[in-house]
């Protein structure tokens, strides 16, 4: 079964609208390379001036976060539905910045799945270890609590179209990315439980990148292991010329 790879850039809280569409316009065309997919998961308020500049690229556009509910009373959140009339395609779901600044639990990350499936979004399910459970040896523990929690409820079929993202939160920012072959170990397990819960054919066709201190030159490695089928980058998607060479590095 090959999967398609996938490049995702988390631009966090940066850039604003005119600066998102100024990158666009240097990336369009050199980013869209046959057999890869380039998504770009931007703040919320660049979501519409995004949605304009990427019609007519096959470039895809993420948010970094929604709300579980559908409308109501959360003032400040956004929902499923408000994301999907602007044109986003993916949803970032409990990135650990989320989980340790935001007090996202293994609970609220399952029931945000679900609103993006019930709003036709895409799910990219972040999961990782921090530094102490890595050195705890509690990598696998940690990681399938939280894939187990995150799928809890969803058909088999959905359990396949989810992206997820294994970040080490040790390698988020530090400039020290796990390697390859450590990720690799790491997303193969993570799809092992996936399989176990969904069984084979949805355990082959979800997708898994890895996250941390992911740069241009280092691409490749991870793209060379065969459990990891893309990346989730922060640092390195803020500049054009370096998201250029990320989505290139992922060229099968
Ligand atoms: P960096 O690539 O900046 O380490 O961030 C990784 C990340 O958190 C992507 O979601």
């Amino acid at each position: 079964m090959s999967r398609i790879p996938i490049i995702a850039g988390n631009w966090k809280m940066h850039k604003t609208a005119a600066e998102a569409v100024a990158f666009v316009r240097e990336v369009k065309g050199k980013a869209e390379i046959a057999g890869v997919e380039s998504v770009i998961c931007a703040p919320f308020t660049a979501l519409p001036a995004l949605a304009e500049a990427l019609k007519g690229t096959t470039l895809k556009l993420g948010a970094q976060n929604l709300h579980f509910a559908d409308q109501g009373a959360y003032t400040g959140e956004i929902s499923g539905a408000m994301l999907k009339e602007l044109g986003v395609h993916y949803v970032i779901i409990g990135h650990s910045e989320r989980r340790q600044f935001f007090a996202e639990t293994d609970e609220m990350v399952n029931k945000k799945v679900h609103a993006a499936f019930r709003h036709g979004l895409v799910p990219i399910v972040c999961v990782g270890e921090l530094l102490e459970e890595r050195e705890a040896g509690k990598t696998r523990d940690v990681v399938r609590r939280q894939t187990e929690a995150a799928f809890a409820g969803l058909s088999a079929e959905q359990a396949a179209q989810v992206v997820v993202a294994y970040e080490p939160v040790w390698a988020i920012g530090t400039g020290r990315a796990s390697t390859a072959e450590d990720a690799n170990e790491v997303i193969g397990y993570i799809r092992g439980v996936i399989g176990g819960l969904f069984g084979a054919d949805a355990a082959a066709r979800v997708r898994i990148q890895y996250g941390g201190s992911v740069k241009p030159e280092t691409v490749p490695d991870f793209m060379r292991q065969p459990e990891i089928d893309g990346a989730l980058v922060g640092g390195a998607s803020l500049e054009p010329a370096s998201y250029i060479r990320l989505v290139e590095g992922a060229k099968p």
